[in-house]
């Protein structure tokens, strides 16, 4: 199916399950949005376009917006996205700070199907020193997209995290992992030597809905919605009386629910006290959710990063030991975000021998380090594709196809970074689509008839 078509396809499918939702049927529909008879289900089904003006006039009798209507693009029909290197270059665009070039940026693989917004940047300020106060150090506001940074060559990573201002000269093979809207700069410790990173910004489900809902409920209450994890904000308990509040529980309905001693509930219920094991069976059981839904997740970060050294970082072989295709490196990640997975792969497996492809649920951005060609092979919709890409080539991969590696060229040892990340197919999505009666998923993800008959 042409892209074209497939988008068209997939604007009726919203169109027919916005006006499910909404329990209209065709007749109703047509005279709500003013079509001529007969003619909604065409637009459902992609015979016809879906409209700007379709779509504005539902979002004016509807309660829905626009947005509700629009499907997304797919600019990944084989499965992968490639970027070669001299596109990459051609991007390339040098951006100033305070009224002198500071670094160079180039574009590598993005795709709209996923949240990143990679580049590689290479550092033009070349410093002499690891002061943080070093005026040559240009500083940003920080931004909103995490980033998974990389280093290459002799990088000064500075970061500020509560008015203190850190650097950390680092080198090949490097890493750090970093939270929105922290200040961050990074410059060059040699006028010779190339010194770059490759700048992995990705909003996850930061973006898109959740960004659009609390823009529109605003700043008070998205600072009530906020649940810190440190600081003097920190309060344990924050999910057992957010479902408090939903169910109207009182603690003494909770002591009673549990069948704890009422001080106990109160101190679980107010944060004085983190429940234990069992405790946390009790509340789930009382409050009707999973022990997960209680549990707040762990972070490792320290002033808002996580680092990782090369020569710290945890190194295997995958498969296994026996013939192993690749040496797999774990840079920097949080237990934060448990669904975003950096790794720097050595590729052992040569250009004859059998391939070992890598599956994952996640999106997938892949980088050719180093100066060795790697090939690349993948399948998708039944068919088998390779490709060779050069040092600098980059790639976009959708979630759950599998891709292998081989070195281009026998004796050869190439390497890729592998950064990887969730979008809003989130744990509890994937629960929801697992839990749909039979043939739910289909229909979900192109509902294109009335719920009934
Ligand atoms: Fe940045």
């Amino acid at each position: 199916m042409r892209a074209e078509d497939d988008f068209t396809r997939r604007a009726g499918a919203l169109l027919r399950a916005a006006a499910n939702d909404l329990k209209r049927d065709d007749e109703n529909a047509e005279r709500e949005l003013g079509l001529e008879k007969g003619t909604f289900a065409e637009h459902a089904s992609g015979k016809r376009p879906v409209t700007w003006e379709l779509m504005r006039r539902a979002a004016e009798v509807w309660p829905l917006n626009e947005r509700d209507l629009l499907p997304g693009h797919d600019d990944c029909p084989a499965g992968v996205r490639v970027m070669r290197h001299e596109e990459s270059r051609a991007s390339g665009r040098v951006l100033s700070r305070g009224g002198e070039p500071y670094y160079e940026y180039r574009d590598t693989a993005m795709s709209r199907v996923a949240s990143y917004r990679p580049e590689w940047i290479r550092m033009l300020r070349v410093v002499e020193d690891d002061d943080p106060d070093n005026p040559l150090v240009q500083w940003n506001r920080g931004h909103l997209l995490y980033q998974f940074t990389y280093f290459i060559g002799p990088v000064n990573y500075y970061y500020r995290w509560n008015g203190v201002s850190h650097c950390v000269p680092m080198d090949t093979g490097d890493s750090v992992w970093g939270l929105p809207f922290a200040p961050h700069s990074f410059t060059s410790r040699s006028a010779t030597e190339p010194a770059c990173i490759l700048a992995l910004t990705y909003g996850g489900s930061l973006l898109g809905d959740a960004q659009r809902e609390l823009a529109v409920l605003g700043n008070t209450t998205t600072r009530a919605l906020a649940v810190p994890l440190a600081g003097d904000a920190w309060r344990p308990g924050a999910m057992i009386r957010s479902f408090m509040d939903a169910g109207a529980v009182t603690v003494t309905e909770l002591a009673d629910r549990t069948g704890l001693p009422p001080e106990r509930a109160g101190e679980l219920a107010g944060g004085a006290a983190l429940p234990d094991a069992g405790e946390l069976d009790l509340l789930a059981a009382a409050l009707g959710v999973s022990v997960r839904d209680l549990l707040p997740p762990r972070t490792e970060t320290a002033d808002g990063v996580r680092l990782q050294h090369a020569r710290s970082a945890r190194s295997w072989v995958w498969p296994d030991d026996g013939a192993p295709a690749y040496r797999m490196t774990r840079l920097a990640g949080d237990p934060l975000h448990p669904h975003t997975t950096a790794l720097q792969v050595d590729v052992l497996a040569g250009p004859a021998e059998r391939s070992a492809p890598l599956t994952t649920y996640q999106h997938q951005y892949l980088y050719v380090l180093g100066d060795e060609p790697v090939d690349l092979h993948w399948e998708f919709a039944g068919e088998r594709v390779a490709e060779t890409l050069a040092p600098g080539d980059s790639a976009y991969v959708l979630p759950q196809v599998p891709v292998a590696f081989a070195a281009a060229r026998e004796g050869a040892r190439p390497r890729v970074l592998l950064l990887r990340i969730s979008g809003s197919v989130t744990p509890e999505v994937r629960y929801a689509v697992g839990t749909m009666a039979a043939g739910g998923v289909d229909r979900y993800v192109a509902e294109d008839r009335l719920w009934y008959s």
